[in-house]
């Protein structure tokens, strides 16, 4: 198990600002992943507003926030290469704004509609720049049947596209996280940008890490396969970009707005990826 491999952060900076997204040459070993996975299915057995599930059934949906009371996912926040990794691709020093599980389960998992994550956190909570990063950690195999997120290259650098005139009746935090989000990018706006610069499956084994930004334009389909597409996602903003005022729960929006102290944690090892090294 190897816990401290070099990541390549001026190609991936470079490949990130150019494409809006990256994998990461790194990914967490079986041991880290199995782990994660334990406390992943722990908290979704838990009966509490951190988890949300699949419209009108008691399939999990997705689980939030967990890294405020759940060790393991409090640990890997602060993952030494993590940290390292957001703060490369943004350039300063960040804190942990989103904590997120979103479960796909097999057969059952709904899609996500087209949409940029910064138009939640500018419209919503009132995040002054896009200067915030998204790590995603696969929880399971990603393949073209379960799910994966699709995302449409460069599109992070046009900004917001297909904003409501008025987001009035858009505050309740319950359709930010639902399959009929609030702030969607219509199929015809994704489909004209697609045709333009192509779309690009994020897929790859368990424990394989990619980094996407705030403003990219992205989507998942439903999971119609019989195994499930668990991502886990962390998102890391700029101490300096904190939201002044939020307002939806702290597992949406963290109040701790205090960089994150990176520190190593024997379970949680990471490997490189040779096929993302060798591309
Ligand atoms: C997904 O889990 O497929 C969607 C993730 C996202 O929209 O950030
Ligand atoms: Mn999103």
């Amino acid at each position: 198990m190897t816990t401290t491999l070099d990541i390549p952060f001026a190609r991936l900076r470079a490949a990130y600002d150019e494409d809006g997204w990256c994998p990461v040459p790194l990914r967490f070993d079986k041991a880290a992943v199995e782990l994660i996975r334990e406390h992943v299915d722990s908290i979704c057995r838990e009966r509490r507003p951190e988890v949300v599930y699949e419209k009108g059934s008691d399939v999990v949906r997705a689980i939030h926030g967990c890294h405020a009371f759940d060790d393991v996912c409090a640990a890997l926040v602060r993952h030494p290469q993590l940290v390292a990794l957001a703060e490369a691709l943004t350039g300063k020093s960040v804190y942990v704004y989103q904590f997120k599980v979103n479960l796909k389960q097999a057969h059952e998992g709904a899609a996500w509609p087209w949409h940029q994550d910064y138009a939640f956190w500018s419209e919503q909570d009132g995040m002054p720049r896009p200067d915030a990063v998204n790590i995603a950690v696969s929880l399971d195999d990603i393949h073209k049947e379960n799910g994966p997120l699709a995302v449409i290259p460069g599109s992070h650098r046009l900004g917001l596209l297909d904003l409501p005139e008025s987001a009035d009746g858009k505050g309740d935090w319950r359709q930010h996280v639902s399959a009929d989000l609030t702030y969607t990018v219509t199929a015809h706006t994704a489909d004209a940008l697609a045709q333009k610069s192509g779309k690009e499956r994020v897929m790859g084994r368990a424990g394989s890490i990619h980094a996407f930004h705030p403003s990219i334009v992205h989507s998942s389909s439903n999971n119609i396969s019989a195994d499930r597409r668990a991502l886990l996602l962390i998102t890391y903003n700029t101490v300096d970009n904190a939201p002044p005022n939020p307002t939806r729960p702290e597992f949406l929006v963290a109040r701790d707005t205090a960089p994150v102290s990176a520190r190593h944690d024997d379970r949680l090892g990471v490997e490189a990826d040779e096929q993302v090294l060798a591309g």
